[in-house]
């Protein structure tokens, strides 16, 4: 098998792995939510493209591993961490950490990457970009599970009520109360004495770089420096952008586009006998709703493009763009015609169960703990939005207009009761959070131009770029061919999309930082 396509098998069993690992069903929101925060396993499993014998049977192993069960290494510690920061309940619960000191020295600094909205794997302790930075400045290195996640639950289940305690503000308090008494909790775990000297440096990628430049921004004196991968800065409940860096990235997006307004006007005519035909020719039959039947189709293209990697250079493997574009060279079909064929073979080989996987509102009174899915979507409908939508017309769009944020919100409700209702009030957030003129210094932003996700991140306006710079010691850093956090992939074998230079220049400006001080 070809190293592309044994990406794409892995992606399809990370897909099954991860609906059977949530149990049941896995409902629409919470595969949407998936979406976002799926890539730390993914990363796990490019990984193991480049190395293992057995892809696949190694990617369950790991991917079972890390998610959900409680594991124990011998570099696994619990911390005793406040429920509620701000209110009055003054409850504790644990918090999973793992840490590597093997290449602490005296001094150096000290690298916390907070897992946010996966679990977190000890395989970072030594492999991944913050590894290679401890390892190369003397650094320790520290990860931290995100409370609702992985095992670090503070609740006994997830009813709307017993979400109360996932905000943003108590996820960074968390931090800084962890660093302000880390000494002691390092000494005890590990025996190796944080020096005064070290300075703590905040890492992550994608959500979790948000919260490394969060941290920067509101505890300067805690926080010296962060490396941020792929941080979506700007809170969005309209996010239409995410289809408009699909639509560049795919040459077959004019097809495309023009299968989408076919199927939009079927399903504006409301011929019911004509619109499950068409349904029946997507494999979707099973969905009632047309709404979620426009949003399914959203799947497979929003994940070729937000996981993508070009093939290594010499070796044979295909090319994920070029493989999903190929559907549409069929030009003796209609357009509509060869998005059907498409996708109807995309849910057939990735065992994908559509009512499952894409009926909005199922699993809604799923309350069992460990759904992360479940807690990243609760974060977007209380604080974050990120909902995926398709742009206004007369803006070519490749999602159908039936995609609205109405529909993607709706489930809020459902979900997690009255008080959530998913339409979070983003403009004071960002005004709080500032959007994409975070007040940092000494920050290292990295972005692939071929993510998504850059366009609510610093790297895309070049004068929100410049303005950034001219605040300080930061460092942008945009990888040409490169999509989301592909940075933190373990592989090191990528000269051709840029990713060795953004490491060397990530590594640079992280000396720079610790030299100038
Ligand atoms: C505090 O939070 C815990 C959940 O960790 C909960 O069990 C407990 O009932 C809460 N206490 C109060 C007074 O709300
Ligand atoms: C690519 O294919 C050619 C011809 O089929 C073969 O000779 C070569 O070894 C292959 N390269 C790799 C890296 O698989
Ligand atoms: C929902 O909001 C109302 C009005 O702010 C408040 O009185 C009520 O306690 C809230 N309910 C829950 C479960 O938080
Ligand atoms: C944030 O901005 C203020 C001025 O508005 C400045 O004094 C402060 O140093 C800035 N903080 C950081 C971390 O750069």
């Amino acid at each position: 098998m070809t190293r592309q396509t044994v990406a794409q098998v892995l992606l399809a069993v990370m897909l099954i792995i991860s609906a059977t690992i949530c149990g049941k069903a896995e409902p629409l929101a919470v595969r949407e939510a998936r979406l976002q925060r799926v890539w730390t396993e993914y990363l796990l499993n490019a990984d193991t493209v480049d190395n293992a014998d057995s892809p696949q049977s190694a990617i369950s192993d790991e991917v079972r591993r890390t998610i959900h069960e409680r594991q124990t290494t011998s570099n696994e510690f619990y911390f005793n961490q406040n429920v509620d920061h701000f209110g009055t309940n003054s409850s504790t619960f644990k918090q999973r950490f793992y840490i590597n000191t093997n290449n602490y020295t005296p001094g150096g600094p000290i690298y916390l990457f907070n897992s946010g909205e996966t679990p977190a794997s000890p395989s970072y302790l030594f492999a991944g970009e913050p590894y290679t930075l401890a390892k190369a400045t003397g650094g320790m290195l520290i990860i931290m599970e995100h409370r609702y996640y992985g095992v670090s639950y503070p609740v006994s289940d997830m009813s709307g009520p017993s979400m109360q305690y996932l905000t943003l503000e108590n996820a960074l308090e968390d931090i800084a109360n962890f660093i302000r008494n880390a000494r002691d909790f390092v000494r005890a775990s590990t025996g190796t004495t944080i020096s005064p000297q070290s300075k703590w440096i905040l890492t992550g990628g994608s959500y979790s770089a948000n919260i490394a430049v969060w941290m920067r921004m509101f505890y300067p004196d805690l926080v010296f420096a962060a490396y941020a991968s792929s941080a979506p800065l700007l809170a969005s409940t309209d996010f239409y952008q995410y289809d408009q860096v699909v639509g560049r990235a795919l040459p077959c997006a004019p097809q495309i586009a023009n299968a989408i307004e076919v199927l939009d006007s079927i399903l504006d005519y409301k011929n019911r006998a004509l619109i499950d035909n068409w349904k029946k020719a997507f494999g979707l039959e099973v969905l009632a709703n047309d709404a979620d039947f426009a949003g399914a189709l959203t799947d497979q293209m929003s994940n070729t493009v937000q996981y993508y990697m070009p093939p290594a250079k010499g070796s044979n493997g295909t090319d994920a763009i070029g493989a999903l574009c190929g559907w549409f060279d069929r030009s003796y079909n209609h357009p509509l015609q060869n998005l059907a064929d498409m996708t109807a073979a995309y849910i057939r080989n990735n065992g994908i169960d559509p009512t499952t996987a894409y009926s909005s509102g199922s699993g809604a009174n799923n309350y069992e703990l460990y759904q992360d899915g479940r807690s990243w979507f609760y974060q977007t409908c209380a604080q974050f939005g990120f909902w995926q939508t398709a742009p206004p017309a007369p803006l070519r769009r490749l999602r159908s207009k039936y995609v609205t944020a109405s529909w993607q919100s709706g489930p809020c409700k459902e979900f997690f009761g009255e008080n959530i209702t998913g339409t979070p009030d983003v403009a004071a957030f960002n005004k709080k959070y500032r959007g994409l003129l975070p007040n940092v210094t000494r920050v290292v932003f990295v972005n692939g131009m071929l993510d998504p996700w850059s366009q609510l991140s610093v790297a895309v306006d070049s004068s929100i770029s410049r303005k950034v710079i001219n605040q300080g010691e930061n460092v942008i850093i945009t990888m040409l061919r490169a999509s989301h956090v592909t940075d933190f992939y373990f592989s090191s074998s990528r000269t051709d999309f840029g990713v060795d230079v953004a490491r060397a220049r990530i590594l640079e400006a992280i000396k720079g930082f610790l030299s100038h001080q």
